[in-house]
Formats: structure tokens, C-alpha cells, sequence
């Protein structure tokens, strides 16, 4: 018996995308993100405003989803949205929108966590397969770093951690220092092609177990370059290739290290990357070629779908939508929401 299609409309306002999408089951019809330009003049995320351009952006943008797929609001199945973690603020937008939208077509609500969704992408159809079970699950992003055991869609356990910063935020943090707009992590990754990673070595931090730390990496990329700016006040521009390239060999080292632990320790072998940082050719080719190496499998996900986008959300919804695990309107958005 053939399967009846579901339309889900997928809502994510987690940080500073305003992002929409539509899916007919796990293949994705449209995705449209509105991407808040207004916080590159701040070097970061300013919340307040954040949500201010969430409040605005999100009509037009999931109309323009809607437009995009041919499908109409009468079609949907269900809505889903992202609950957290994020800003407050921002997941407020996205969160009462879904509920009244919801309310008004009558339709399932469905709740998903952000983080999951990183990981859950790669269940999206697309010419990249699908993981099997157990993978390790590496989530890095501008607001978290994890490496989690995912044992089935919705069975997640926490392994490592950063205990400060994100590899992202890191990333961007760094690109400040050297002048570089927002976001800088792509901006970096792109300079750093054609500087040598070894030019300025910077120390890995000790930390135990599978958890990680930034924050003194990004203090001493600050201290020697100020130290470095005192001597010549064209350092920066004069090495910048090369002191991309380092930062970011160091920055993906960090992750790598923990990650090749985390397999020695679960005898887990299968890795599965997401979020904004596993777009990062660096972290990218080092996965792939210790893949052949150390005969792991290494899933890296389509490039469309590693920075915030709704289409992941999408996904989580269609999975959920299928168990019948809905939401309620008694849900309230959480900033910290865990697996
Ligand atoms: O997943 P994401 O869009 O948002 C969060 O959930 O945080 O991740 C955004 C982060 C930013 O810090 C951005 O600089 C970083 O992902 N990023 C990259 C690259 N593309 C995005 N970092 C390094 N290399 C890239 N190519
Ligand atoms: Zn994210």
C-alpha cells in the first residue's frame, strides 16, 4: 500500500537565521533562510535586535517557503519548530508563531531540539545516505561543541562538551582579532587555503576526558598578536593567510583529538558531523582522510544544511510526525533545552 505524503512547515529562530522550510516526508520542497545582516556591524550576535528581525522576517519568509514548494497552508500536516537551545528571544518568535499557526489550521504541533537537528540532517533525502546506528554524533557550531552517542533517531547521550566557548565562536572571535568581518569563520577557512597551518604554532589545551576548551586558545591568539602588533603594526596583514591557517589548524586539532578518544573509548567508529562548523574544509579533509586511514565512516553533511536552516528542523518533524510524538501548546521555548 503506498504511504500517504505529510507536509511539514518547519520554523527555525534559534539565534540569527530567520529560516523556513517545507517537506513532503524526508524530501525537502523548500528552504528559505532570511540571514540578519544588521549584527555583522557589531562583530556578533546582539539578542535584542535578533529578535526584532526574527518578528519581521518571519511572515515574508514562510510565505516564501510555502510559494516556493507549491504546497498551501490547507495541504500541511503539521508545523514544526525549534524549542531550543538558543536565544530566548529569538525562540520566542519562532515558537508562538508555530503555536498560533497551528492552532488556527488545526493541525500537530511538533517540538525539536536544535542540536538533534544538526545531527538528524544527514536523514534528509539527498543524494548523501543515510547513517546507521550507533554513530558518534560531533556537533559544532557557534554555540556549542558536543560529541554525543546517538543510539537511535531520538536516543542521545552526551559524551564531551566544551567547557567554555564553541569551536565557532572561537573561530569568530579569532577573525575579530584579525580584523575579519562576521561571521569569520568561513572567512578564515577561505584565507587559511592558502596559508601554512604550521607557520605560528599555538598550544592544545589539557583537558580531561572527552570534553574540550577554547577560550584560553582564543586568549593566547589575542596575546600574540597584540605582542606581535607591538613590534610591527603590519603583522596581521602581512601573515594573515598563514595566521589563518594556524588558527584554524589548531581550532580543528582540538575537536579532532577529543573525537579520535571518543572512538579509541566507545569503540565507535561511524562519525557523523553537523552545524555551521562542519562546513570547515579543514575539519572536513582531516575526517575524510582519517576515514581511510583508520577505515572509519565519516558522514559529512550536504553543505546546504551545516549552517541554521529549517530544513534540518524538517526533518525532526517528519521523524516525530511518523511516531506521533507531538508537542503542545503547553511547551514553552528554553534557552538550554538538553537531549
Ligand atoms: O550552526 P550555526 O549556523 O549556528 C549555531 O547554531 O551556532 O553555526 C554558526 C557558526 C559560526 O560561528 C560560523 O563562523 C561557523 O559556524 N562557520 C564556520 C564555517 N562556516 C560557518 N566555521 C569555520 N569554517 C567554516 N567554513
Ligand atoms: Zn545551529
Amino acid at each position: 500500500m503506498k504511504q500517504q505524503s505529510c507536509y511539514i512547515l518547519a520554523i527555525e529562530s534559534s539565534c540569527d537565521d530567520t529560516a523556513a522550510a517545507i517537506l513532503r516526508n524526508d524530501e525537502v520542497l523548500s528552504n528559505i533562510i532570511a540571514t540578519q545582516d544588521i549584527h555583522k556591524a557589531y562583530g556578533g550576535v546582539v539578542p535584542e535586535l535578533a529578535s526584532r528581525a526574527h518578528q519581521q522576517n518571519i511572515i515574508p519568509v514562510v510565505d516564501q517557503a510555502l510559494k516556493k514548494a507549491g504546497v498551501s497552508k490547507k495541504q500541511l500536516s503539521a508545523i514544526a519548530y525549534t524549542r531550543g537551545p538558543g536565544l530566548l528571544g529569538s525562540l520566542l518568535v519562532g515558537t508562538s508563531f508555530a503555536k498560533s499557526l497551528s492552532m488556527g489550521l488545526e493541525i500537530p504541533l511538533i517540538d525539536v531540539n536544535h542540536m538533534q537537528a544538526h545531527l538528524l540532517t544527514h536523514f534528509i533525502k539527498d543524494e548523501n545516505p543515510n547513517p546507521e546506528f550507533p554513530f558518534l554524533g560531533v556537533t559544532v557550531s557557534g554555540g556549542h561543541t558536543q560529541i554525543v552517542i546517538v543510539k537511535d533517531h531520538f536516543d542521545f547521550e552526551l559524551i564531551g562538551t566544551t567547557l567554555d566557548d564553541a569551536i565557532g565562536e572561537a573561530f569568530d572571535k579569532c577573525g575579530k582579532i584579525l580584523g575579519l568581518g562576521y561571521p569569520a569563520g568561513p572567512i578564515i577557512d577561505k584565507k587559511a587555503q592558502s596559508g601554512n597551518p604550521k607557520a605560528f604554532k599555538f598550544p592544545i589545551p589539557k583537558v580531561p576526558g572527552l570534553n574540550v576548551s577554547y577560550s584560553g586558545f582564543k586568549t593566547n591568539v589575542i596575546n600574540f598578536i597584540h605582542k606581535n602588533m607591538q613590534k610591527d603594526e603590519g603583522f596581521i596583514e602581512a601573515n594573515l593567510n598563514d595566521l589563518c591557517a594556524s588558527i584554524q589548524y589548531t581550532l580543528v586539532e582540538i575537536i579532532y583529538e577529543k573525537i579520535l578518544k571518543a572512538v579509541e573509548i566507545h569503540q565507535v567508529s561511524r562519525i557523523v558531523l553537523g552545524g555551521g562548523v562542519s562546513a570547515n574544509s579543514g575539519l572536513r579533509s582531516k575526517l575524510t582522510k582519517t576515514a581511510i586511514t583508520n577505515g572509519w565512516e565519516v558522514f559529512l553533511p550536504t553543505f546546504e544544511f551545516t549552517t541554521d536552516n529549517a530544513a534540518m528542523i524538517g526533518i525532526v518533524g517528519y521523524l516525530k510526525y511518523l511516531k506521533k510524538d507531538f508537542g503542545s501548546l503547553k511547551e514553552s521555548a528554553s534557552a538550554r533545552l538538553k537531549f
